[in-house]
């Protein structure tokens, strides 16, 4: 990291860190060298707190001194960056106490994400950092057809990173109650930080909605939601195995308390096995062969290992990532995820409440098939939705995920 307290420096990483009972973060010692004493915090963009060496805080003070005082974004510039400042002065165990106002204005509790960017540091909410990753999708149209109101008790089956949980707590106010689920223990625990705001109008529970009847207890909601697949903060995340663009573990599994993974799968299943897999659930054509290199270069040992036996099994290149079919198939099959989601919905159209809501949305096509052929068998509820709806152009444009997405609603008598 250099010199201390320097302009020029250039900070990287990404480190997790809970504050202390008295509210003090422990900077990384790569950091804390580059930071130098004092450093500079202050209010930063999206909600985080960026910190500064000395020299570089005074560097950028003289280059937005120097912006027109006239122009009223130079003026809001301004203020962001002066009226927040403070300095900074880790103790000798590297401990620094953030002033009370930065925490309040980056919504910090206790876990945090430490990141080196470039000339600053910056410090966020562990749950915000990775709101900005995964972006809720269709959440107006969800907030539409799921039509949470004050007194109601809803359901999120995928409460994820608490995107539309958080609509439909704010649409329900001020006591329409919560209930989410997860089975990823991470992403349940961003839900809790992100959710605590609705205090005890949230109930948040680590399960498989497959288990949806023993989960609920009883419980009658006038709607619940199901926002099937993984995350983008799951997909991205390399040590979890579910990308093919990142070397990582052969692993895939969304309950991370689970056993079976996807290197189980890869090394462990006979080749007629692993080929109807691959072929079912990842709709790939060559997925007989695909098997074949597999079984043949056994061990497996690695994401970026199975790319490369996928590449040289597929003949010829095509618009789309040669292991994304594959990647697809295994990661439905490690996580049983079409079967939890026939399961989870017959257990969610018996828990609603008469007239009561079923909102589904859906990522490719066999999840789709199964909520469609699922509605239009069910007795006693109508569909709403005649056709999937689909996102707006402009959420096409603006979240490439979204793309796929399609949603369905039916409504119990
Ligand atoms: C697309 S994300 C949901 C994002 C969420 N709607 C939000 O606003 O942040 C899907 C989530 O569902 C969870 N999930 C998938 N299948 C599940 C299952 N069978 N039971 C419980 N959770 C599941 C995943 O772990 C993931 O966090």
């Amino acid at each position: 990291m250099g010199r201390s307290g320097g302009p020029g420096r250039v900070f990287m990483g990404e480190y997790r860190h809970a504050l202390d009972d008295k509210g003090r973060l422990t900077l990384p010692s790569r950091l804390r060298e580059g930071l130098g004493q004092p450093f500079v915090a202050t209010r930063g963009f999206e909600n985080c707190i960026f910190l500064y060496p000395l020299p570089e805080w005074e560097a950028l003070e003289a280059r937005i001194r120097a912006l027109p005082f006239n122009q009223a974004n130079a003026r809001a510039f301004a203020r962001i960056f002066f009226a927040g400042a403070a300095e900074c002065r880790p103790d000798g165990q590297g401990r620094v106490l953030l002033p009370p106002s930065l925490r309040e204005y980056a919504k910090i509790a206790r876990d945090t994400v430490v990141l080196g960017v470039s000339s600053r540091v910056e410090v966020w909410a562990g749950a915000a950092v990775m709101m900005q990753a995964h972006l809720p999708v269709m959440v107006d149209e969800v907030v539409q057809w799921l039509q949470p109101r004050a007194g109601g008790l809803f359901v999120d089956a995928t409460v994820g990173f608490g995107g539309h949980a958080a609509a439909v707590l704010e649409a329900s106010g001020p006591d329409g109650r919560l209930i989410g689920i997860d089975q990823d223990p991470v992403a349940l625990s961003a839900a809790a930080e992100r959710l605590q705001p609705f205090g005890e109008r949230v109930q948040l529970l680590h399960g498989n909605f497959a288990d949806l009847s023993e989960l609920l207890a009883g419980a009658r909601p006038n709607g619940i939601l199901f926002d099937v697949g993984v995350s983008s903060v799951q997909l991205d995340t390399p040590e979890r195995g579910f990308s093919y663009r990142e070397d990582g573990p052969l692993d895939m599994r969304m309950d991370t308390t689970q056993t079976r993974t996807a290197a189980d799968l890869v090394n462990g299943l006979p080749e007629a096995e692993l080929a109807r897999i691959i072929a079912e659930y990842g709709e790939e054509r060559w997925a007989k062969r695909i098997a074949n290199f597999v079984v043949n270069r056994r061990p497996v040992k690695s994401t970026a290992h199975l790319v490369s036996i996928i590449r040289a099994a597929v003949p010829g290149r095509g618009p789309d990532h040669p292991a994304r079919r594959t990647f697809q198939a295994l990661r439905i099959a490690v996580n049983g995820e079409l079967e939890a989601l026939e399961s989870g919905l017959r257990a969610a159209a018996a828990a609603l409440a008469p007239g009561g809501r079923l909102v589904a949305i859906s990522f490719h096509s066999l999840e789709d098939r199964i909520v469609k052929n699922f509605f239009r068998t069910l007795d006693g509820a109508h569909v709403l939705t005649k056709k999937p709806v689909r996102p707006s152009a402009a959420e096409e444009a603006a979240n490439r995920r979204s793309r796929s997405a399609r949603l369905r609603a039916l409504e119990v008598c």
